[in-house]
C-alpha cells in the first residue's frame, strides 16, 4: 500500500494521517480474540495500571502471539512507513494498550521520539507510530489527542514523569502544551482526535504531540501500537529491556495483505516467556559494547 501526493503532502502539514475502518471486522477480530489470554498472563511484558489489576500495556506480543506476529509484518501498516522513509524498517517497539472501561488511566502529553532519544538514544526521528484500534474509538472511551502540526517542533522540552502513571514516560510541560495548542488553532483545531470503528489505523510522526484522557465509559479501548524505525537509524544503546525496545534490527519481512485470515507461519521466539537476556539493560553504549 503506497501513500496518494496528497496524503503525503496532509502528513508532511498535520503529522499523522488517519484511515477509518482500514482492516475489516474479520480481520480485527483474529487480534481482538487473541487479547484477553496475552493479558491473562503474569509476565514483565504486562505493565499494569497504577491502581489495579487492569493492563495498561502489553509489549512485544509479536514474538509470543501468532495473531500479533502477522500484525507485525502486515503490509497495509508497514509498507505506508517505508514508503515514507523510502528504506526499510525494524520493529523498535510493539504495543498493545488495553485502556480498559472505567479503569484505564491518561498518558500525560509527550512525543514518542523524545523518549526513543533520551532513554534508547536513537540517533534521529526517522521512526513512526502505526496504530490500529481493536475497540470502537468515540469521545467517551479515552481517545488519543494530537496537537496537529507539533512535530514540525522538532525535539520539545520534556521531564522524565516517573510517578503519574504504571509507565514513565517523558512529558511535555502544561505551558508548552499550551503554546502548541493556540499555535495551531486553539479551541479551532489545536487539538484534534481520530475516531471510528475498530480496525481504523493512525499512522503518526514520531514528534507529533500526543495524550489521551483516562477511560471511565464501559467501553474498553484497546489499541495495538506498531513503532517502526528506519533500519540505519537503530538506537544505539539498551537502557531499557529488550520487550520494551527491541534489538533486532533486521528489516521486517512483509507477509502478504490476506495475513490475517490465512494460515502463515511465523516465529514466535519469546512463546514460552521472556529470556533473560531481554531483561538485561546497560548505559554503555552498544558499539563499545560490541568491543567488549
Ligand atoms: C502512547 O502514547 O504511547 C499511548 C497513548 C494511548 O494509547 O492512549
Ligand atoms: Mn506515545
Amino acid at each position: 500500500m503506497k501513500l496518494t501526493e496528497a496524503q503525503r503532502l496532509q502528513f508532511e502539514q498535520d503529522g499523522y494521517l488517519f484511515f477509518p475502518g482500514h482492516f475489516s471486522p474479520e480481520e480485527t477480530r483474529t487480534l481482538t480474540d487473541a487479547v484477553p489470554d496475552i493479558y491473562a498472563k503474569r509476565e514483565a511484558w504486562n505493565i499494569r495500571e497504577k491502581d489495579s489489576d487492569a493492563v495498561r500495556t502489553n509489549f512485544a506480543a509479536h514474538l509470543h502471539s501468532e495473531p500479533f506476529a502477522k500484525l507485525g509484518r502486515h503490509p497495509r501498516m508497514i509498507e505506508p512507513v517505508m514508503d515514507l522513509f523510502d528504506e526499510e524498517v525494524y520493529m523498535h517497539q510493539f504495543k498493545i494498550n488495553g485502556k480498559m472501561a472505567f479503569e484505564g488511566d491518561v498518558w500525560q502529553w509527550h512525543q514518542d521520539y523524545g523518549t526513543w532519544l533520551n532513554d534508547d538514544q536513537m540517533p534521529t526521528e526517522r521512526a513512526m507510530n502505526v496504530a490500529i484500534f481493536l475497540d470502537d474509538v468515540d469521545e467517551f472511551n479515552g481517545p488519543l489527542m494530537f496537537i496537529p502540526g507539533s512535530h514540525r517542533k522538532g525535539v520539545i522540552d520534556a521531564q522524565h514523569d516517573l510517578t503519574t502513571t504504571s509507565y514513565p514516560l517523558w512529558t511535555v510541560n502544561n505551558d508548552l502544551i499550551r503554546q502548541l495548542v493556540d499555535r495551531a488553532g486553539g479551541r479551532n483545531g489545536g487539538i484534534v482526535s481520530p475516531k471510528g470503528p475498530a480496525g481504523s489505523m493512525i499512522l503518526f510522526h514520531s514528534c507529533l504531540v500526543h495524550a489521551s484522557g483516562s477511560n471511565l465509559s464501559p467501553f474498553n479501548r484497546v489499541a495495538v501500537y506498531l513503532s517502526l524505525c528506519a533500519v540505519s537509524n537503530h538506537i544505539r544503546r539498551y537502557k531499557r529491556p529488550e520487550y520494551i525496545a527491541h534489538r533486532d534490527f533486521t528489516p521486517i519481512a512483509l507477509l502478504p495483505d490476506d495475513c490475517l485470515l490465512k494460515p502463515y507461519a511465523v516465529d514466535l521466539p519469546w512463546k514460552d516467556g521472556l529470556p533473560p537476556s531481554a531483561l538485561e539493560t546497560s548505559l554503555e553504549p552498544i558499539t563499545a559494547m560490541a568491543e567488549d
